[in-house]
């Protein structure tokens, strides 16, 4: 390693990583020592967070399944974070072993994990992309293969958009990927809310103290997100809400994470 390397790999470690706080807190591994610092405030002191957090991924669990079941098997996962099971690409195969899963983020670190784990699995791939740029990312060979296939496609946005500052203009990349897509396809977005209070005041506080600052955006903000897509049943709503698992009875099920399935017009 030389003594930049070094230095960038002591810079990762100190400081906490919204990436691997939120790896951590879904049960993942890939924390240093300052994301589980961070992870413990949250913790103790923003319970709904962490509950939020869960919710998200829960969801997104739930959404590719059903989707899978709607014979959906080209996925794009743009924001994929950190590979923890069960993982996009783990829920299309089983169901189409030749099925296609493109796993995209900003993060190189995120970059690197994901490719050792798809590593031989030819229908899953990694490839490393901001979706500030939609177009850049639209024509990454990977990406251009799916969308160009004209069968339906599903893009996945779970819990990304929030990092999109309205300067980013997230009404245009979702209207510029919703363009993109084949008749059929489906949208998938959750997003933290902006109009659901918190439970626990502390969890606007730990938002506030993240690294990396969040937009969270309203009921209406976030449904303009699926443009003239339809909305599939329930709709738009707090994410333990959306196909509500069973068993799930002692979950909050407002918590303030609002989460959405749409679908292209054949
Ligand atoms: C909270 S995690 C969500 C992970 C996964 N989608 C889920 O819902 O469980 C957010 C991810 O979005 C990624 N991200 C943040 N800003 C991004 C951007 N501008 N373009 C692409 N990915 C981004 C982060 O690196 C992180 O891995």
């Amino acid at each position: 390693m030389t003594t930049e390397e070094m230095s960038t790999q002591r810079t990762r470690e100190s400081n906490a990583d919204p990436a691997r706080v939120y790896d951590y807190f879904i049960g993942g591994e890939s924390g240093f020592d300052a994301d589980r610092a961070a992870g413990a405030w949250i913790n103790f002191q923003a319970p709904d967070l962490l509950a939020a957090m869960r919710a998200n991924r829960a969801f997104l669990a739930r959404a590719v399944r059903w989707l899978t079941e709607q014979g959906v098997d080209q996925f794009i996962d743009i924001g994929s974070g950190f590979p923890l099971s069960p993982n996009t690409h783990e829920t299309v195969l089983s169901a189409f072993p030749s099925g296609s899963v493109v796993y995209c983020d900003v993060d190189a670190a995120v970059g690197e994990r994901t490719r050792e784990l798809v590593a031989g699995q030819p229908g899953a791939t990694f490839v490393q992309g901001d979706i500030r740029d939609p177009e850049r990312l639209l024509a990454q060979p990977a990406v251009r293969a799916l969308v160009d296939s004209g069968r339906p496609v599903a893009c996945v946005l779970a819990a990304v958009l929030h990092f999109v500052p309205e300067e980013a203009d997230p009404a245009r990349i979702t209207a510029v990927l919703r363009d993109a897509l084949p008749p059929g396809s489906y949208l998938v977005v959750s997003h933290v809310a902006g109009d659901i209070p918190w439970d626990d005041r502390n969890s606007t506080e730990a938002l506030r103290r993240a690294t990396e600052e969040m937009y969270p955006r309203t009921r209406s903000q976030f449904t303009t997100f699926f443009g003239d897509f339809d909305l599939v049943e329930p709709g738009v709503g707090p994410a333990p809400r959306w196909h509500r698992a069973d068993g799930a009875a002692d979950e909050n099920p407002d918590l303030p994470i609002y989460a959405g399935v749409a679908r292209k017009a054949l």
